[in-house]
């Protein structure tokens, strides 16, 4: 039987059926959120590696807090932005396009003026097309502009804020210093301003963000995302299949949580080739066996920088690194007791080896376990060289 619609969505946020886990984070971000509808401004950082789950997490918040909060939510990307008028563009642009066919409509139309424009041939879409001089007297004056939305907003308590993908905005200067304007505006002013901002981005970038205005530190509730348990990620699995209807046992179940490392990306792109691969709707060892092989290959494409992919896969690394990778969830050795393991040619390419790890930044050394230890920098990358490792 051929099956159409895989209930797995590889690379994209999670509808919110399928989402799993991730209780005690948004208890923490919804409860924020109502804090922030009493007057309060809320501030979080969501972070956490690539394809861990941080986009899904902020559109779950969202759609809690809209619903629990009487909040007006908006998820902004901000992937390739590097200017804070077109931040701030992007935000009320948004507004916009959130509130097509809802009541309050009219309310955020007017507020944003003559700068509005419907476009599209096949839906409608609104631009916000304010020129350079009004965009930076809407990032200067942006808590002002924010309380007039909310005084027009009858029907709303509050306004939520999530800026993901902020990676290119992070290393600028500029934007902390926006930010930390911004923050000591709203907490000084006589005005409230019930307000959730949620961050989103790369550990390495909260972090560059915060070197450059360290006082934001104090501010930003840290949210950390890591990787879904065991019973998380079966339960996954679980409804997911049972939603299209197939059925799948503990121990296929145990394989898939197994190879996908508890990490959600990887856990839908094997969900995906398993079920794409499997004919009579009970996903069996064969089925599992295959969809990990094919999904390897689909990873390693898709997710993989191509030199790190080639050198991991290339013919003078691959023993070795099969020998690495022996563990999904230890990602860490030391150099000594990999190179008992290792035969006489590979221990003479094994420094050679670990150099050119490190420089691709696939390995770093681990100095507070102590000298001649290492750790893979990238789960994703870990896994991945996991997967590979048991394809061949
Ligand atoms: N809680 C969850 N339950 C089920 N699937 C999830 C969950 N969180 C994330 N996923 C899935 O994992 C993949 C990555 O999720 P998402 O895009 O939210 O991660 P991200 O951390 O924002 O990634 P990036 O760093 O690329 O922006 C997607 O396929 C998504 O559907
Ligand atoms: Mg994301």
């Amino acid at each position: 039987m051929s099956k159409e619609y895989s209930p797995f969505t590889p690379g994209v946020p999670v509808p919110i059926d399928f989402f799993v886990g991730r209780n005690q984070e948004l208890t923490t971000l919804v409860d924020k959120a109502k804090a922030s509808s009493s007057g309060k401004l809320q501030l979080a950082f969501v972070y956490g590696e690539r394809g861990i789950g941080k986009s899904s997490l902020c559109r779950m918040t969202r759609v809690i807090a809209e619903s629990q909060a009487d909040i007006l939510g908006v998820h902004v990307f901000l992937g390739g932005v590097v200017s804070l008028p077109e931040m701030a563009r992007r935000i009320f642009e948004k507004f916009l396009n959130e509130s097509i066919n809802r009541p309050w409509y009219e309310q955020i139309r007017s507020f944003l003026g003559k700068h509005v424009r419907e476009v599209g041939l096949f839906g409608v879409n609104i631009e916000f097309d304010a020129d350079k001089k009004e965009l930076n007297q809407l990032v200067n004056g942006f808590s002002t502009a924010l309380r007039t939305l909310v005084q027009q907003l009858k029907d709303k308590k509050g306004l939520l804020i999530i800026l993901d993908d902020s990676n290119g905005l992070a290393n600028l200067k500029d934007f902390a210093n926006w930010l930390k304007s911004l923050i000591d505006e709203i907490s000084t002013s006589d005005q409230p301003l019930p307000l959730f901002l949620v961050l989103a981005g790369l550990p390495e970038r909260r972090l560059q963000l915060f070197q450059s205005q360290p006082s934001l530190m104090r501010v930003f509730d840290p949210i950390e995302i890591k990787k879904l348990s065991e019973e998380e990620t079966k339960n996954f699995y679980r409804q997911s299949f049972s939603k299209v209807g197939i059925s799948i046992k503990e121990e296929e179940l145990a394989t898939l949580w197994q190879y996908s490392g508890g990490y959600p990306v990887l856990a839908h792109e094997i969900g995906d080739a398993v079920f794409k691969i499997d004919m009579d709707n009970n996903i069996d060892k064969d089925d599992a066996v295959r969809g990990i092989v094919k999904a390897a290959h689909v990873i390693g494409q898709k997710y993989i920088e191509p030199q790190v992919y080639d050198a991991i896969r290339s013919q003078k690394y691959h023993s070795i690194l099969r020998k690495l990778a022996r563990d999904p969830f230890e990602s860490q050795f030391r150099k000594k007791e990999i190179a008992k393991d290792l035969n006489e040619s590979e221990k003479k390419v094994f420094d050679n080896f670990l150099q050119r790890m490190k420089k691709l930044g696939i390995l770093k050394e681990d100095k507070e376990a102590g000298s001649g230890a290492y750790q893979f920098t990238s789960d994703l990358h870990y896994l991945f060289i996991w997967l590979q490792a048991q394809g061949n």
